[in-house]
Formats: structure tokens, sequence, C-alpha cells
């Protein structure tokens, strides 16, 4: 049997994610974090930014030294004293990562950086090739890519892998890209650049237009072999793609996703859970996979069709990330089905059939005013 490529899960929730608004990790918070990620199967673990502070070091080198069974990475900007620093944190890992980026589009380099493309692209080299000395492998990345000249980006990635590289990340640091010209523009790279087969292409996508999962899905379509996510989708402004989100669409569409990941899907929701409790930050309710609605079906003809095959309303099933069961909850449009197969849970009884309409409306009367619970289903029930 031939087997599935596989696609490389690189988690960035405590280097990105913890970019997020009011977001901190302490470096016990994030060692624990890395232990759930690690357990949900990672494969590169972006612990942070060492060289932005004595901290955020200690954290990474504690997780450089637990964590046996996963990449650890560690960015860095295209500065030697950055490089310096994030080599000495992850230097005990079992296996190390240094992340080296630099801005390519036109605004950043003119404004942000006040340099001349030439001396990005040298800067670039030189710091791909002093990490090249200093770790097992060398990402490097193109900050705004999507907004960058396209002619420009193949001249630095083919020199960047030149120098040592062996993964080349695109990304769409402002969340601008659309599916489609993101998917066309990581296969023009690919396709464009000489040496391209010597590096594995990465993409890392931001939530600005709420396009960043499906962003991540086109670069995957179109050649890209790893995917840069945040559990729950945490991150600057809008957020990352959600790992989440995209590992499901690759495992539900694997026809058009002939690939494998390493995660175990079953434990996406207690790392979310874990995420979510470390960042004070719950996931939206509606979020897709891990919001706490994701599996609530309220509608009557929704909870009908739930009762008669659960793959009516369903395309995951819940157990499937790491839900106990899906659940049909009371509301003012739920349907008779529902409240009889609650009862049936919840063991109610009601002394005559003929009593159920008048119960079935006063379980719809109180639920088009406030939640309705099993205990609020017992107590209107001993009216009868
Ligand atoms: O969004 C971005 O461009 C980044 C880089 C550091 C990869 O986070
Ligand atoms: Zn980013």
């Amino acid at each position: 049997m031939k087997c599935a490529e596989a696609i490389t899960i690189f988690d960035t929730t405590l280097r990105d994610g913890e970019q997020m608004p009011d977001v901190t990790f302490s470096p016990n918070q994030k060692l624990e974090l890395a232990i759930a990620l690690q357990t949900l199967g990672i494969d590169v673990i972006e612990a942070g930014f060492a060289a932005s502070s004595a901290e955020e070091f200690s954290a990474i080198e504690l997780m450089a030294i637990q964590l046996k069974d996963t990449g650890i990475c560690c960015l860095a900007r295209a500065l030697r004293q950055d490089i310096d620093i994030a080599a000495q944190a992850i230097r005990l890992a079992e296996h190390t990562r240094i992340h080296t980026f630099i801005a390519t589009s036109d605004i950043h380099m003119q404004h942000k950086l006040k340099l001349e493309p030439q001396a990005v692209i040298d800067q670039a080299v030189s710091a791909v090739k002093h990490a090249r000395n200093l770790c097992d492998e060398v990402q490097f990345s193109c900050e705004d890519a999507s907004r960058s000249d396209f002619q420009f980006l193949c001249k630095i990635i083919e020199k960047a892998i030149d120098a040592g590289a062996s993964i080349i990340n695109i990304p769409d640091t402002v969340g601008y890209a659309l599916p489609q010209e993101f998917g066309i523009l990581v296969r023009g790279l690919i396709d464009s650049i000489p040496n391209a087969d010597k590096a594995t292409f990465s993409v890392h996508c931001h939530n600005d237009l709420g396009l960043a999962t499906a962003n991540s899905l086109a670069g995957i379509q179109s050649g890209a072999r790893q995917v840069e996510c945040t559990m729950n989708g945490l991150g600057e402004r809008a957020g990352n793609a959600a790992l989440e989100e995209i590992v499901m669409a690759i495992k539900t569409h694997s026809r058009q996703f002939p690939y494998a990941t390493n995660i175990k899907t079953e434990h996406l929701v207690s790392c979310s859970k874990a995420v979510a409790a470390a960042a004070n930050t719950q996931p939206q309710l509606n979020k897709a996979i891990v919001g706490k609605n994701a599996f609530r079906h309220e509608s009557g003809i929704h909870q009908d069709g739930m009762l008669k095959h659960s793959q009516t309303y369903e395309i995951i099933s819940p157990q499937s990330v790491g839900w106990a069961e899906h659940q049909l909850v009371m509301g003012k449009l739920s349907g008779r089905n529902a409240l009889l197969n609650k009862m049936n849970k919840l063991n109610i009884i009601l002394p005559s059939e003929s009593d159920f309409d008048d119960y079935f409306h006063s379980v719809k009367r109180v639920a088009a005013e406030q939640q309705v619970c099993d205990n609020t289903l017992i107590r209107l029930s001993k009216k009868y």
C-alpha cells in the first residue's frame, strides 16, 4: 500500500499565539502547553523568540530540555545576535530548528527596515549561513510574502536555499491573500525557483479576512508540505490559522488532501481547553471543532435528523476530536422528538400521555426566556 505524503504541522501557539493582545504565558504554562502539544502529535513546536527577554529564553530552554518527541524551533530576526541567542536556548533539544525571517514587501523594506532590496538579500543570506552552523535545520521566512514582488521573492528564496535553509516559509503576514491567489503564489514559487526541490515549502496565514484556514489549505494544495498554525487560532489581531480547522479539513476531505499528519485528533479538545485556560480566552462559542456549540443542536428539524442519523447534521464525530458526545439543547425552536429523547435520558415519566403536549409547550415557553437545563426539565415535569 502506498503511504500518504506527510504534512508537517508546525505549531506556533507559544510564539505567534502569545503575540495575541493580553495573552502571556509563564515559563511553567509554556512547558505545560508544550507537553500537551507534544501529546497531540505536533511535529515542530515554535517555542518562542528567545532574544525578546531573559524569561522567554529560560522558558524555551526548559522546553528544549523536557520535550523529546517533537522538534523545537526558536524565532530569530535575521541578525547574528538573535540567532546566537536562539541557538543557545534550544541547544539541548533533541531536534533543533532556528526560524529566521526578514520582511520582503516594498512597504516593509522601505518604511520599517529602511533597507534597499539587495541589503535585505545580503542580510537574509548571512543570517541563514550563520544559523546553519548552529542547529539541525534552518527555516527562512519572507515576512509579508503575499504583498511582496514575485521576482524579488524568487531571488531571495533561491539565495536562502543556497545559504542552507531547508524550510522556506511563505507568510500571509497581514491576512491579505485570497485562497486562489495564495495557491498560485505558492505554486509559482515552487515552479520558478531553480533550487526549490532542496527545500520544504511552508505556509503561515493570518486571519484578518477570516481566510487563514482557506489560504493554508490552498497553500497545501499548491505544494506546501508544512503548515503553521495555532491552537484555537490564537495570534496577533484576528489571529493565525487554527490548527484544529486545518487538521480536520485535511482529514475530512482526504480525497482532495491525500496527506497524513501525526495529529491524534482525539486530543484536540483537551489541548484547546488547556490553551484557552492558560490564555484566559475561551474560543468563540461557534468556533469550528473546539467551540462549545460545535456539536450542539437546537432546532427541532436538526434534532429530529440527528436522532435518526448523526451524519444528517454532523460531518465529524464529536468523539473523533475529543468531545464526549453531541448534545441536543432544548430551546425555543426545539422539537418533540428531542424532548422525548431528553425525558428518556432523564427518566422523566409523565402521569399520562395526554400531559405531553402541555409539558412540551411549557418547556418551549421557558426556553424562549432562558436556557433550559436538565434540572429545569425535571422541575417542569413535577407539575403533572
Ligand atoms: O506573520 C509572520 O510573518 C510571522 C513571521 C515571523 C513568520 O509571524
Ligand atoms: Zn505570523
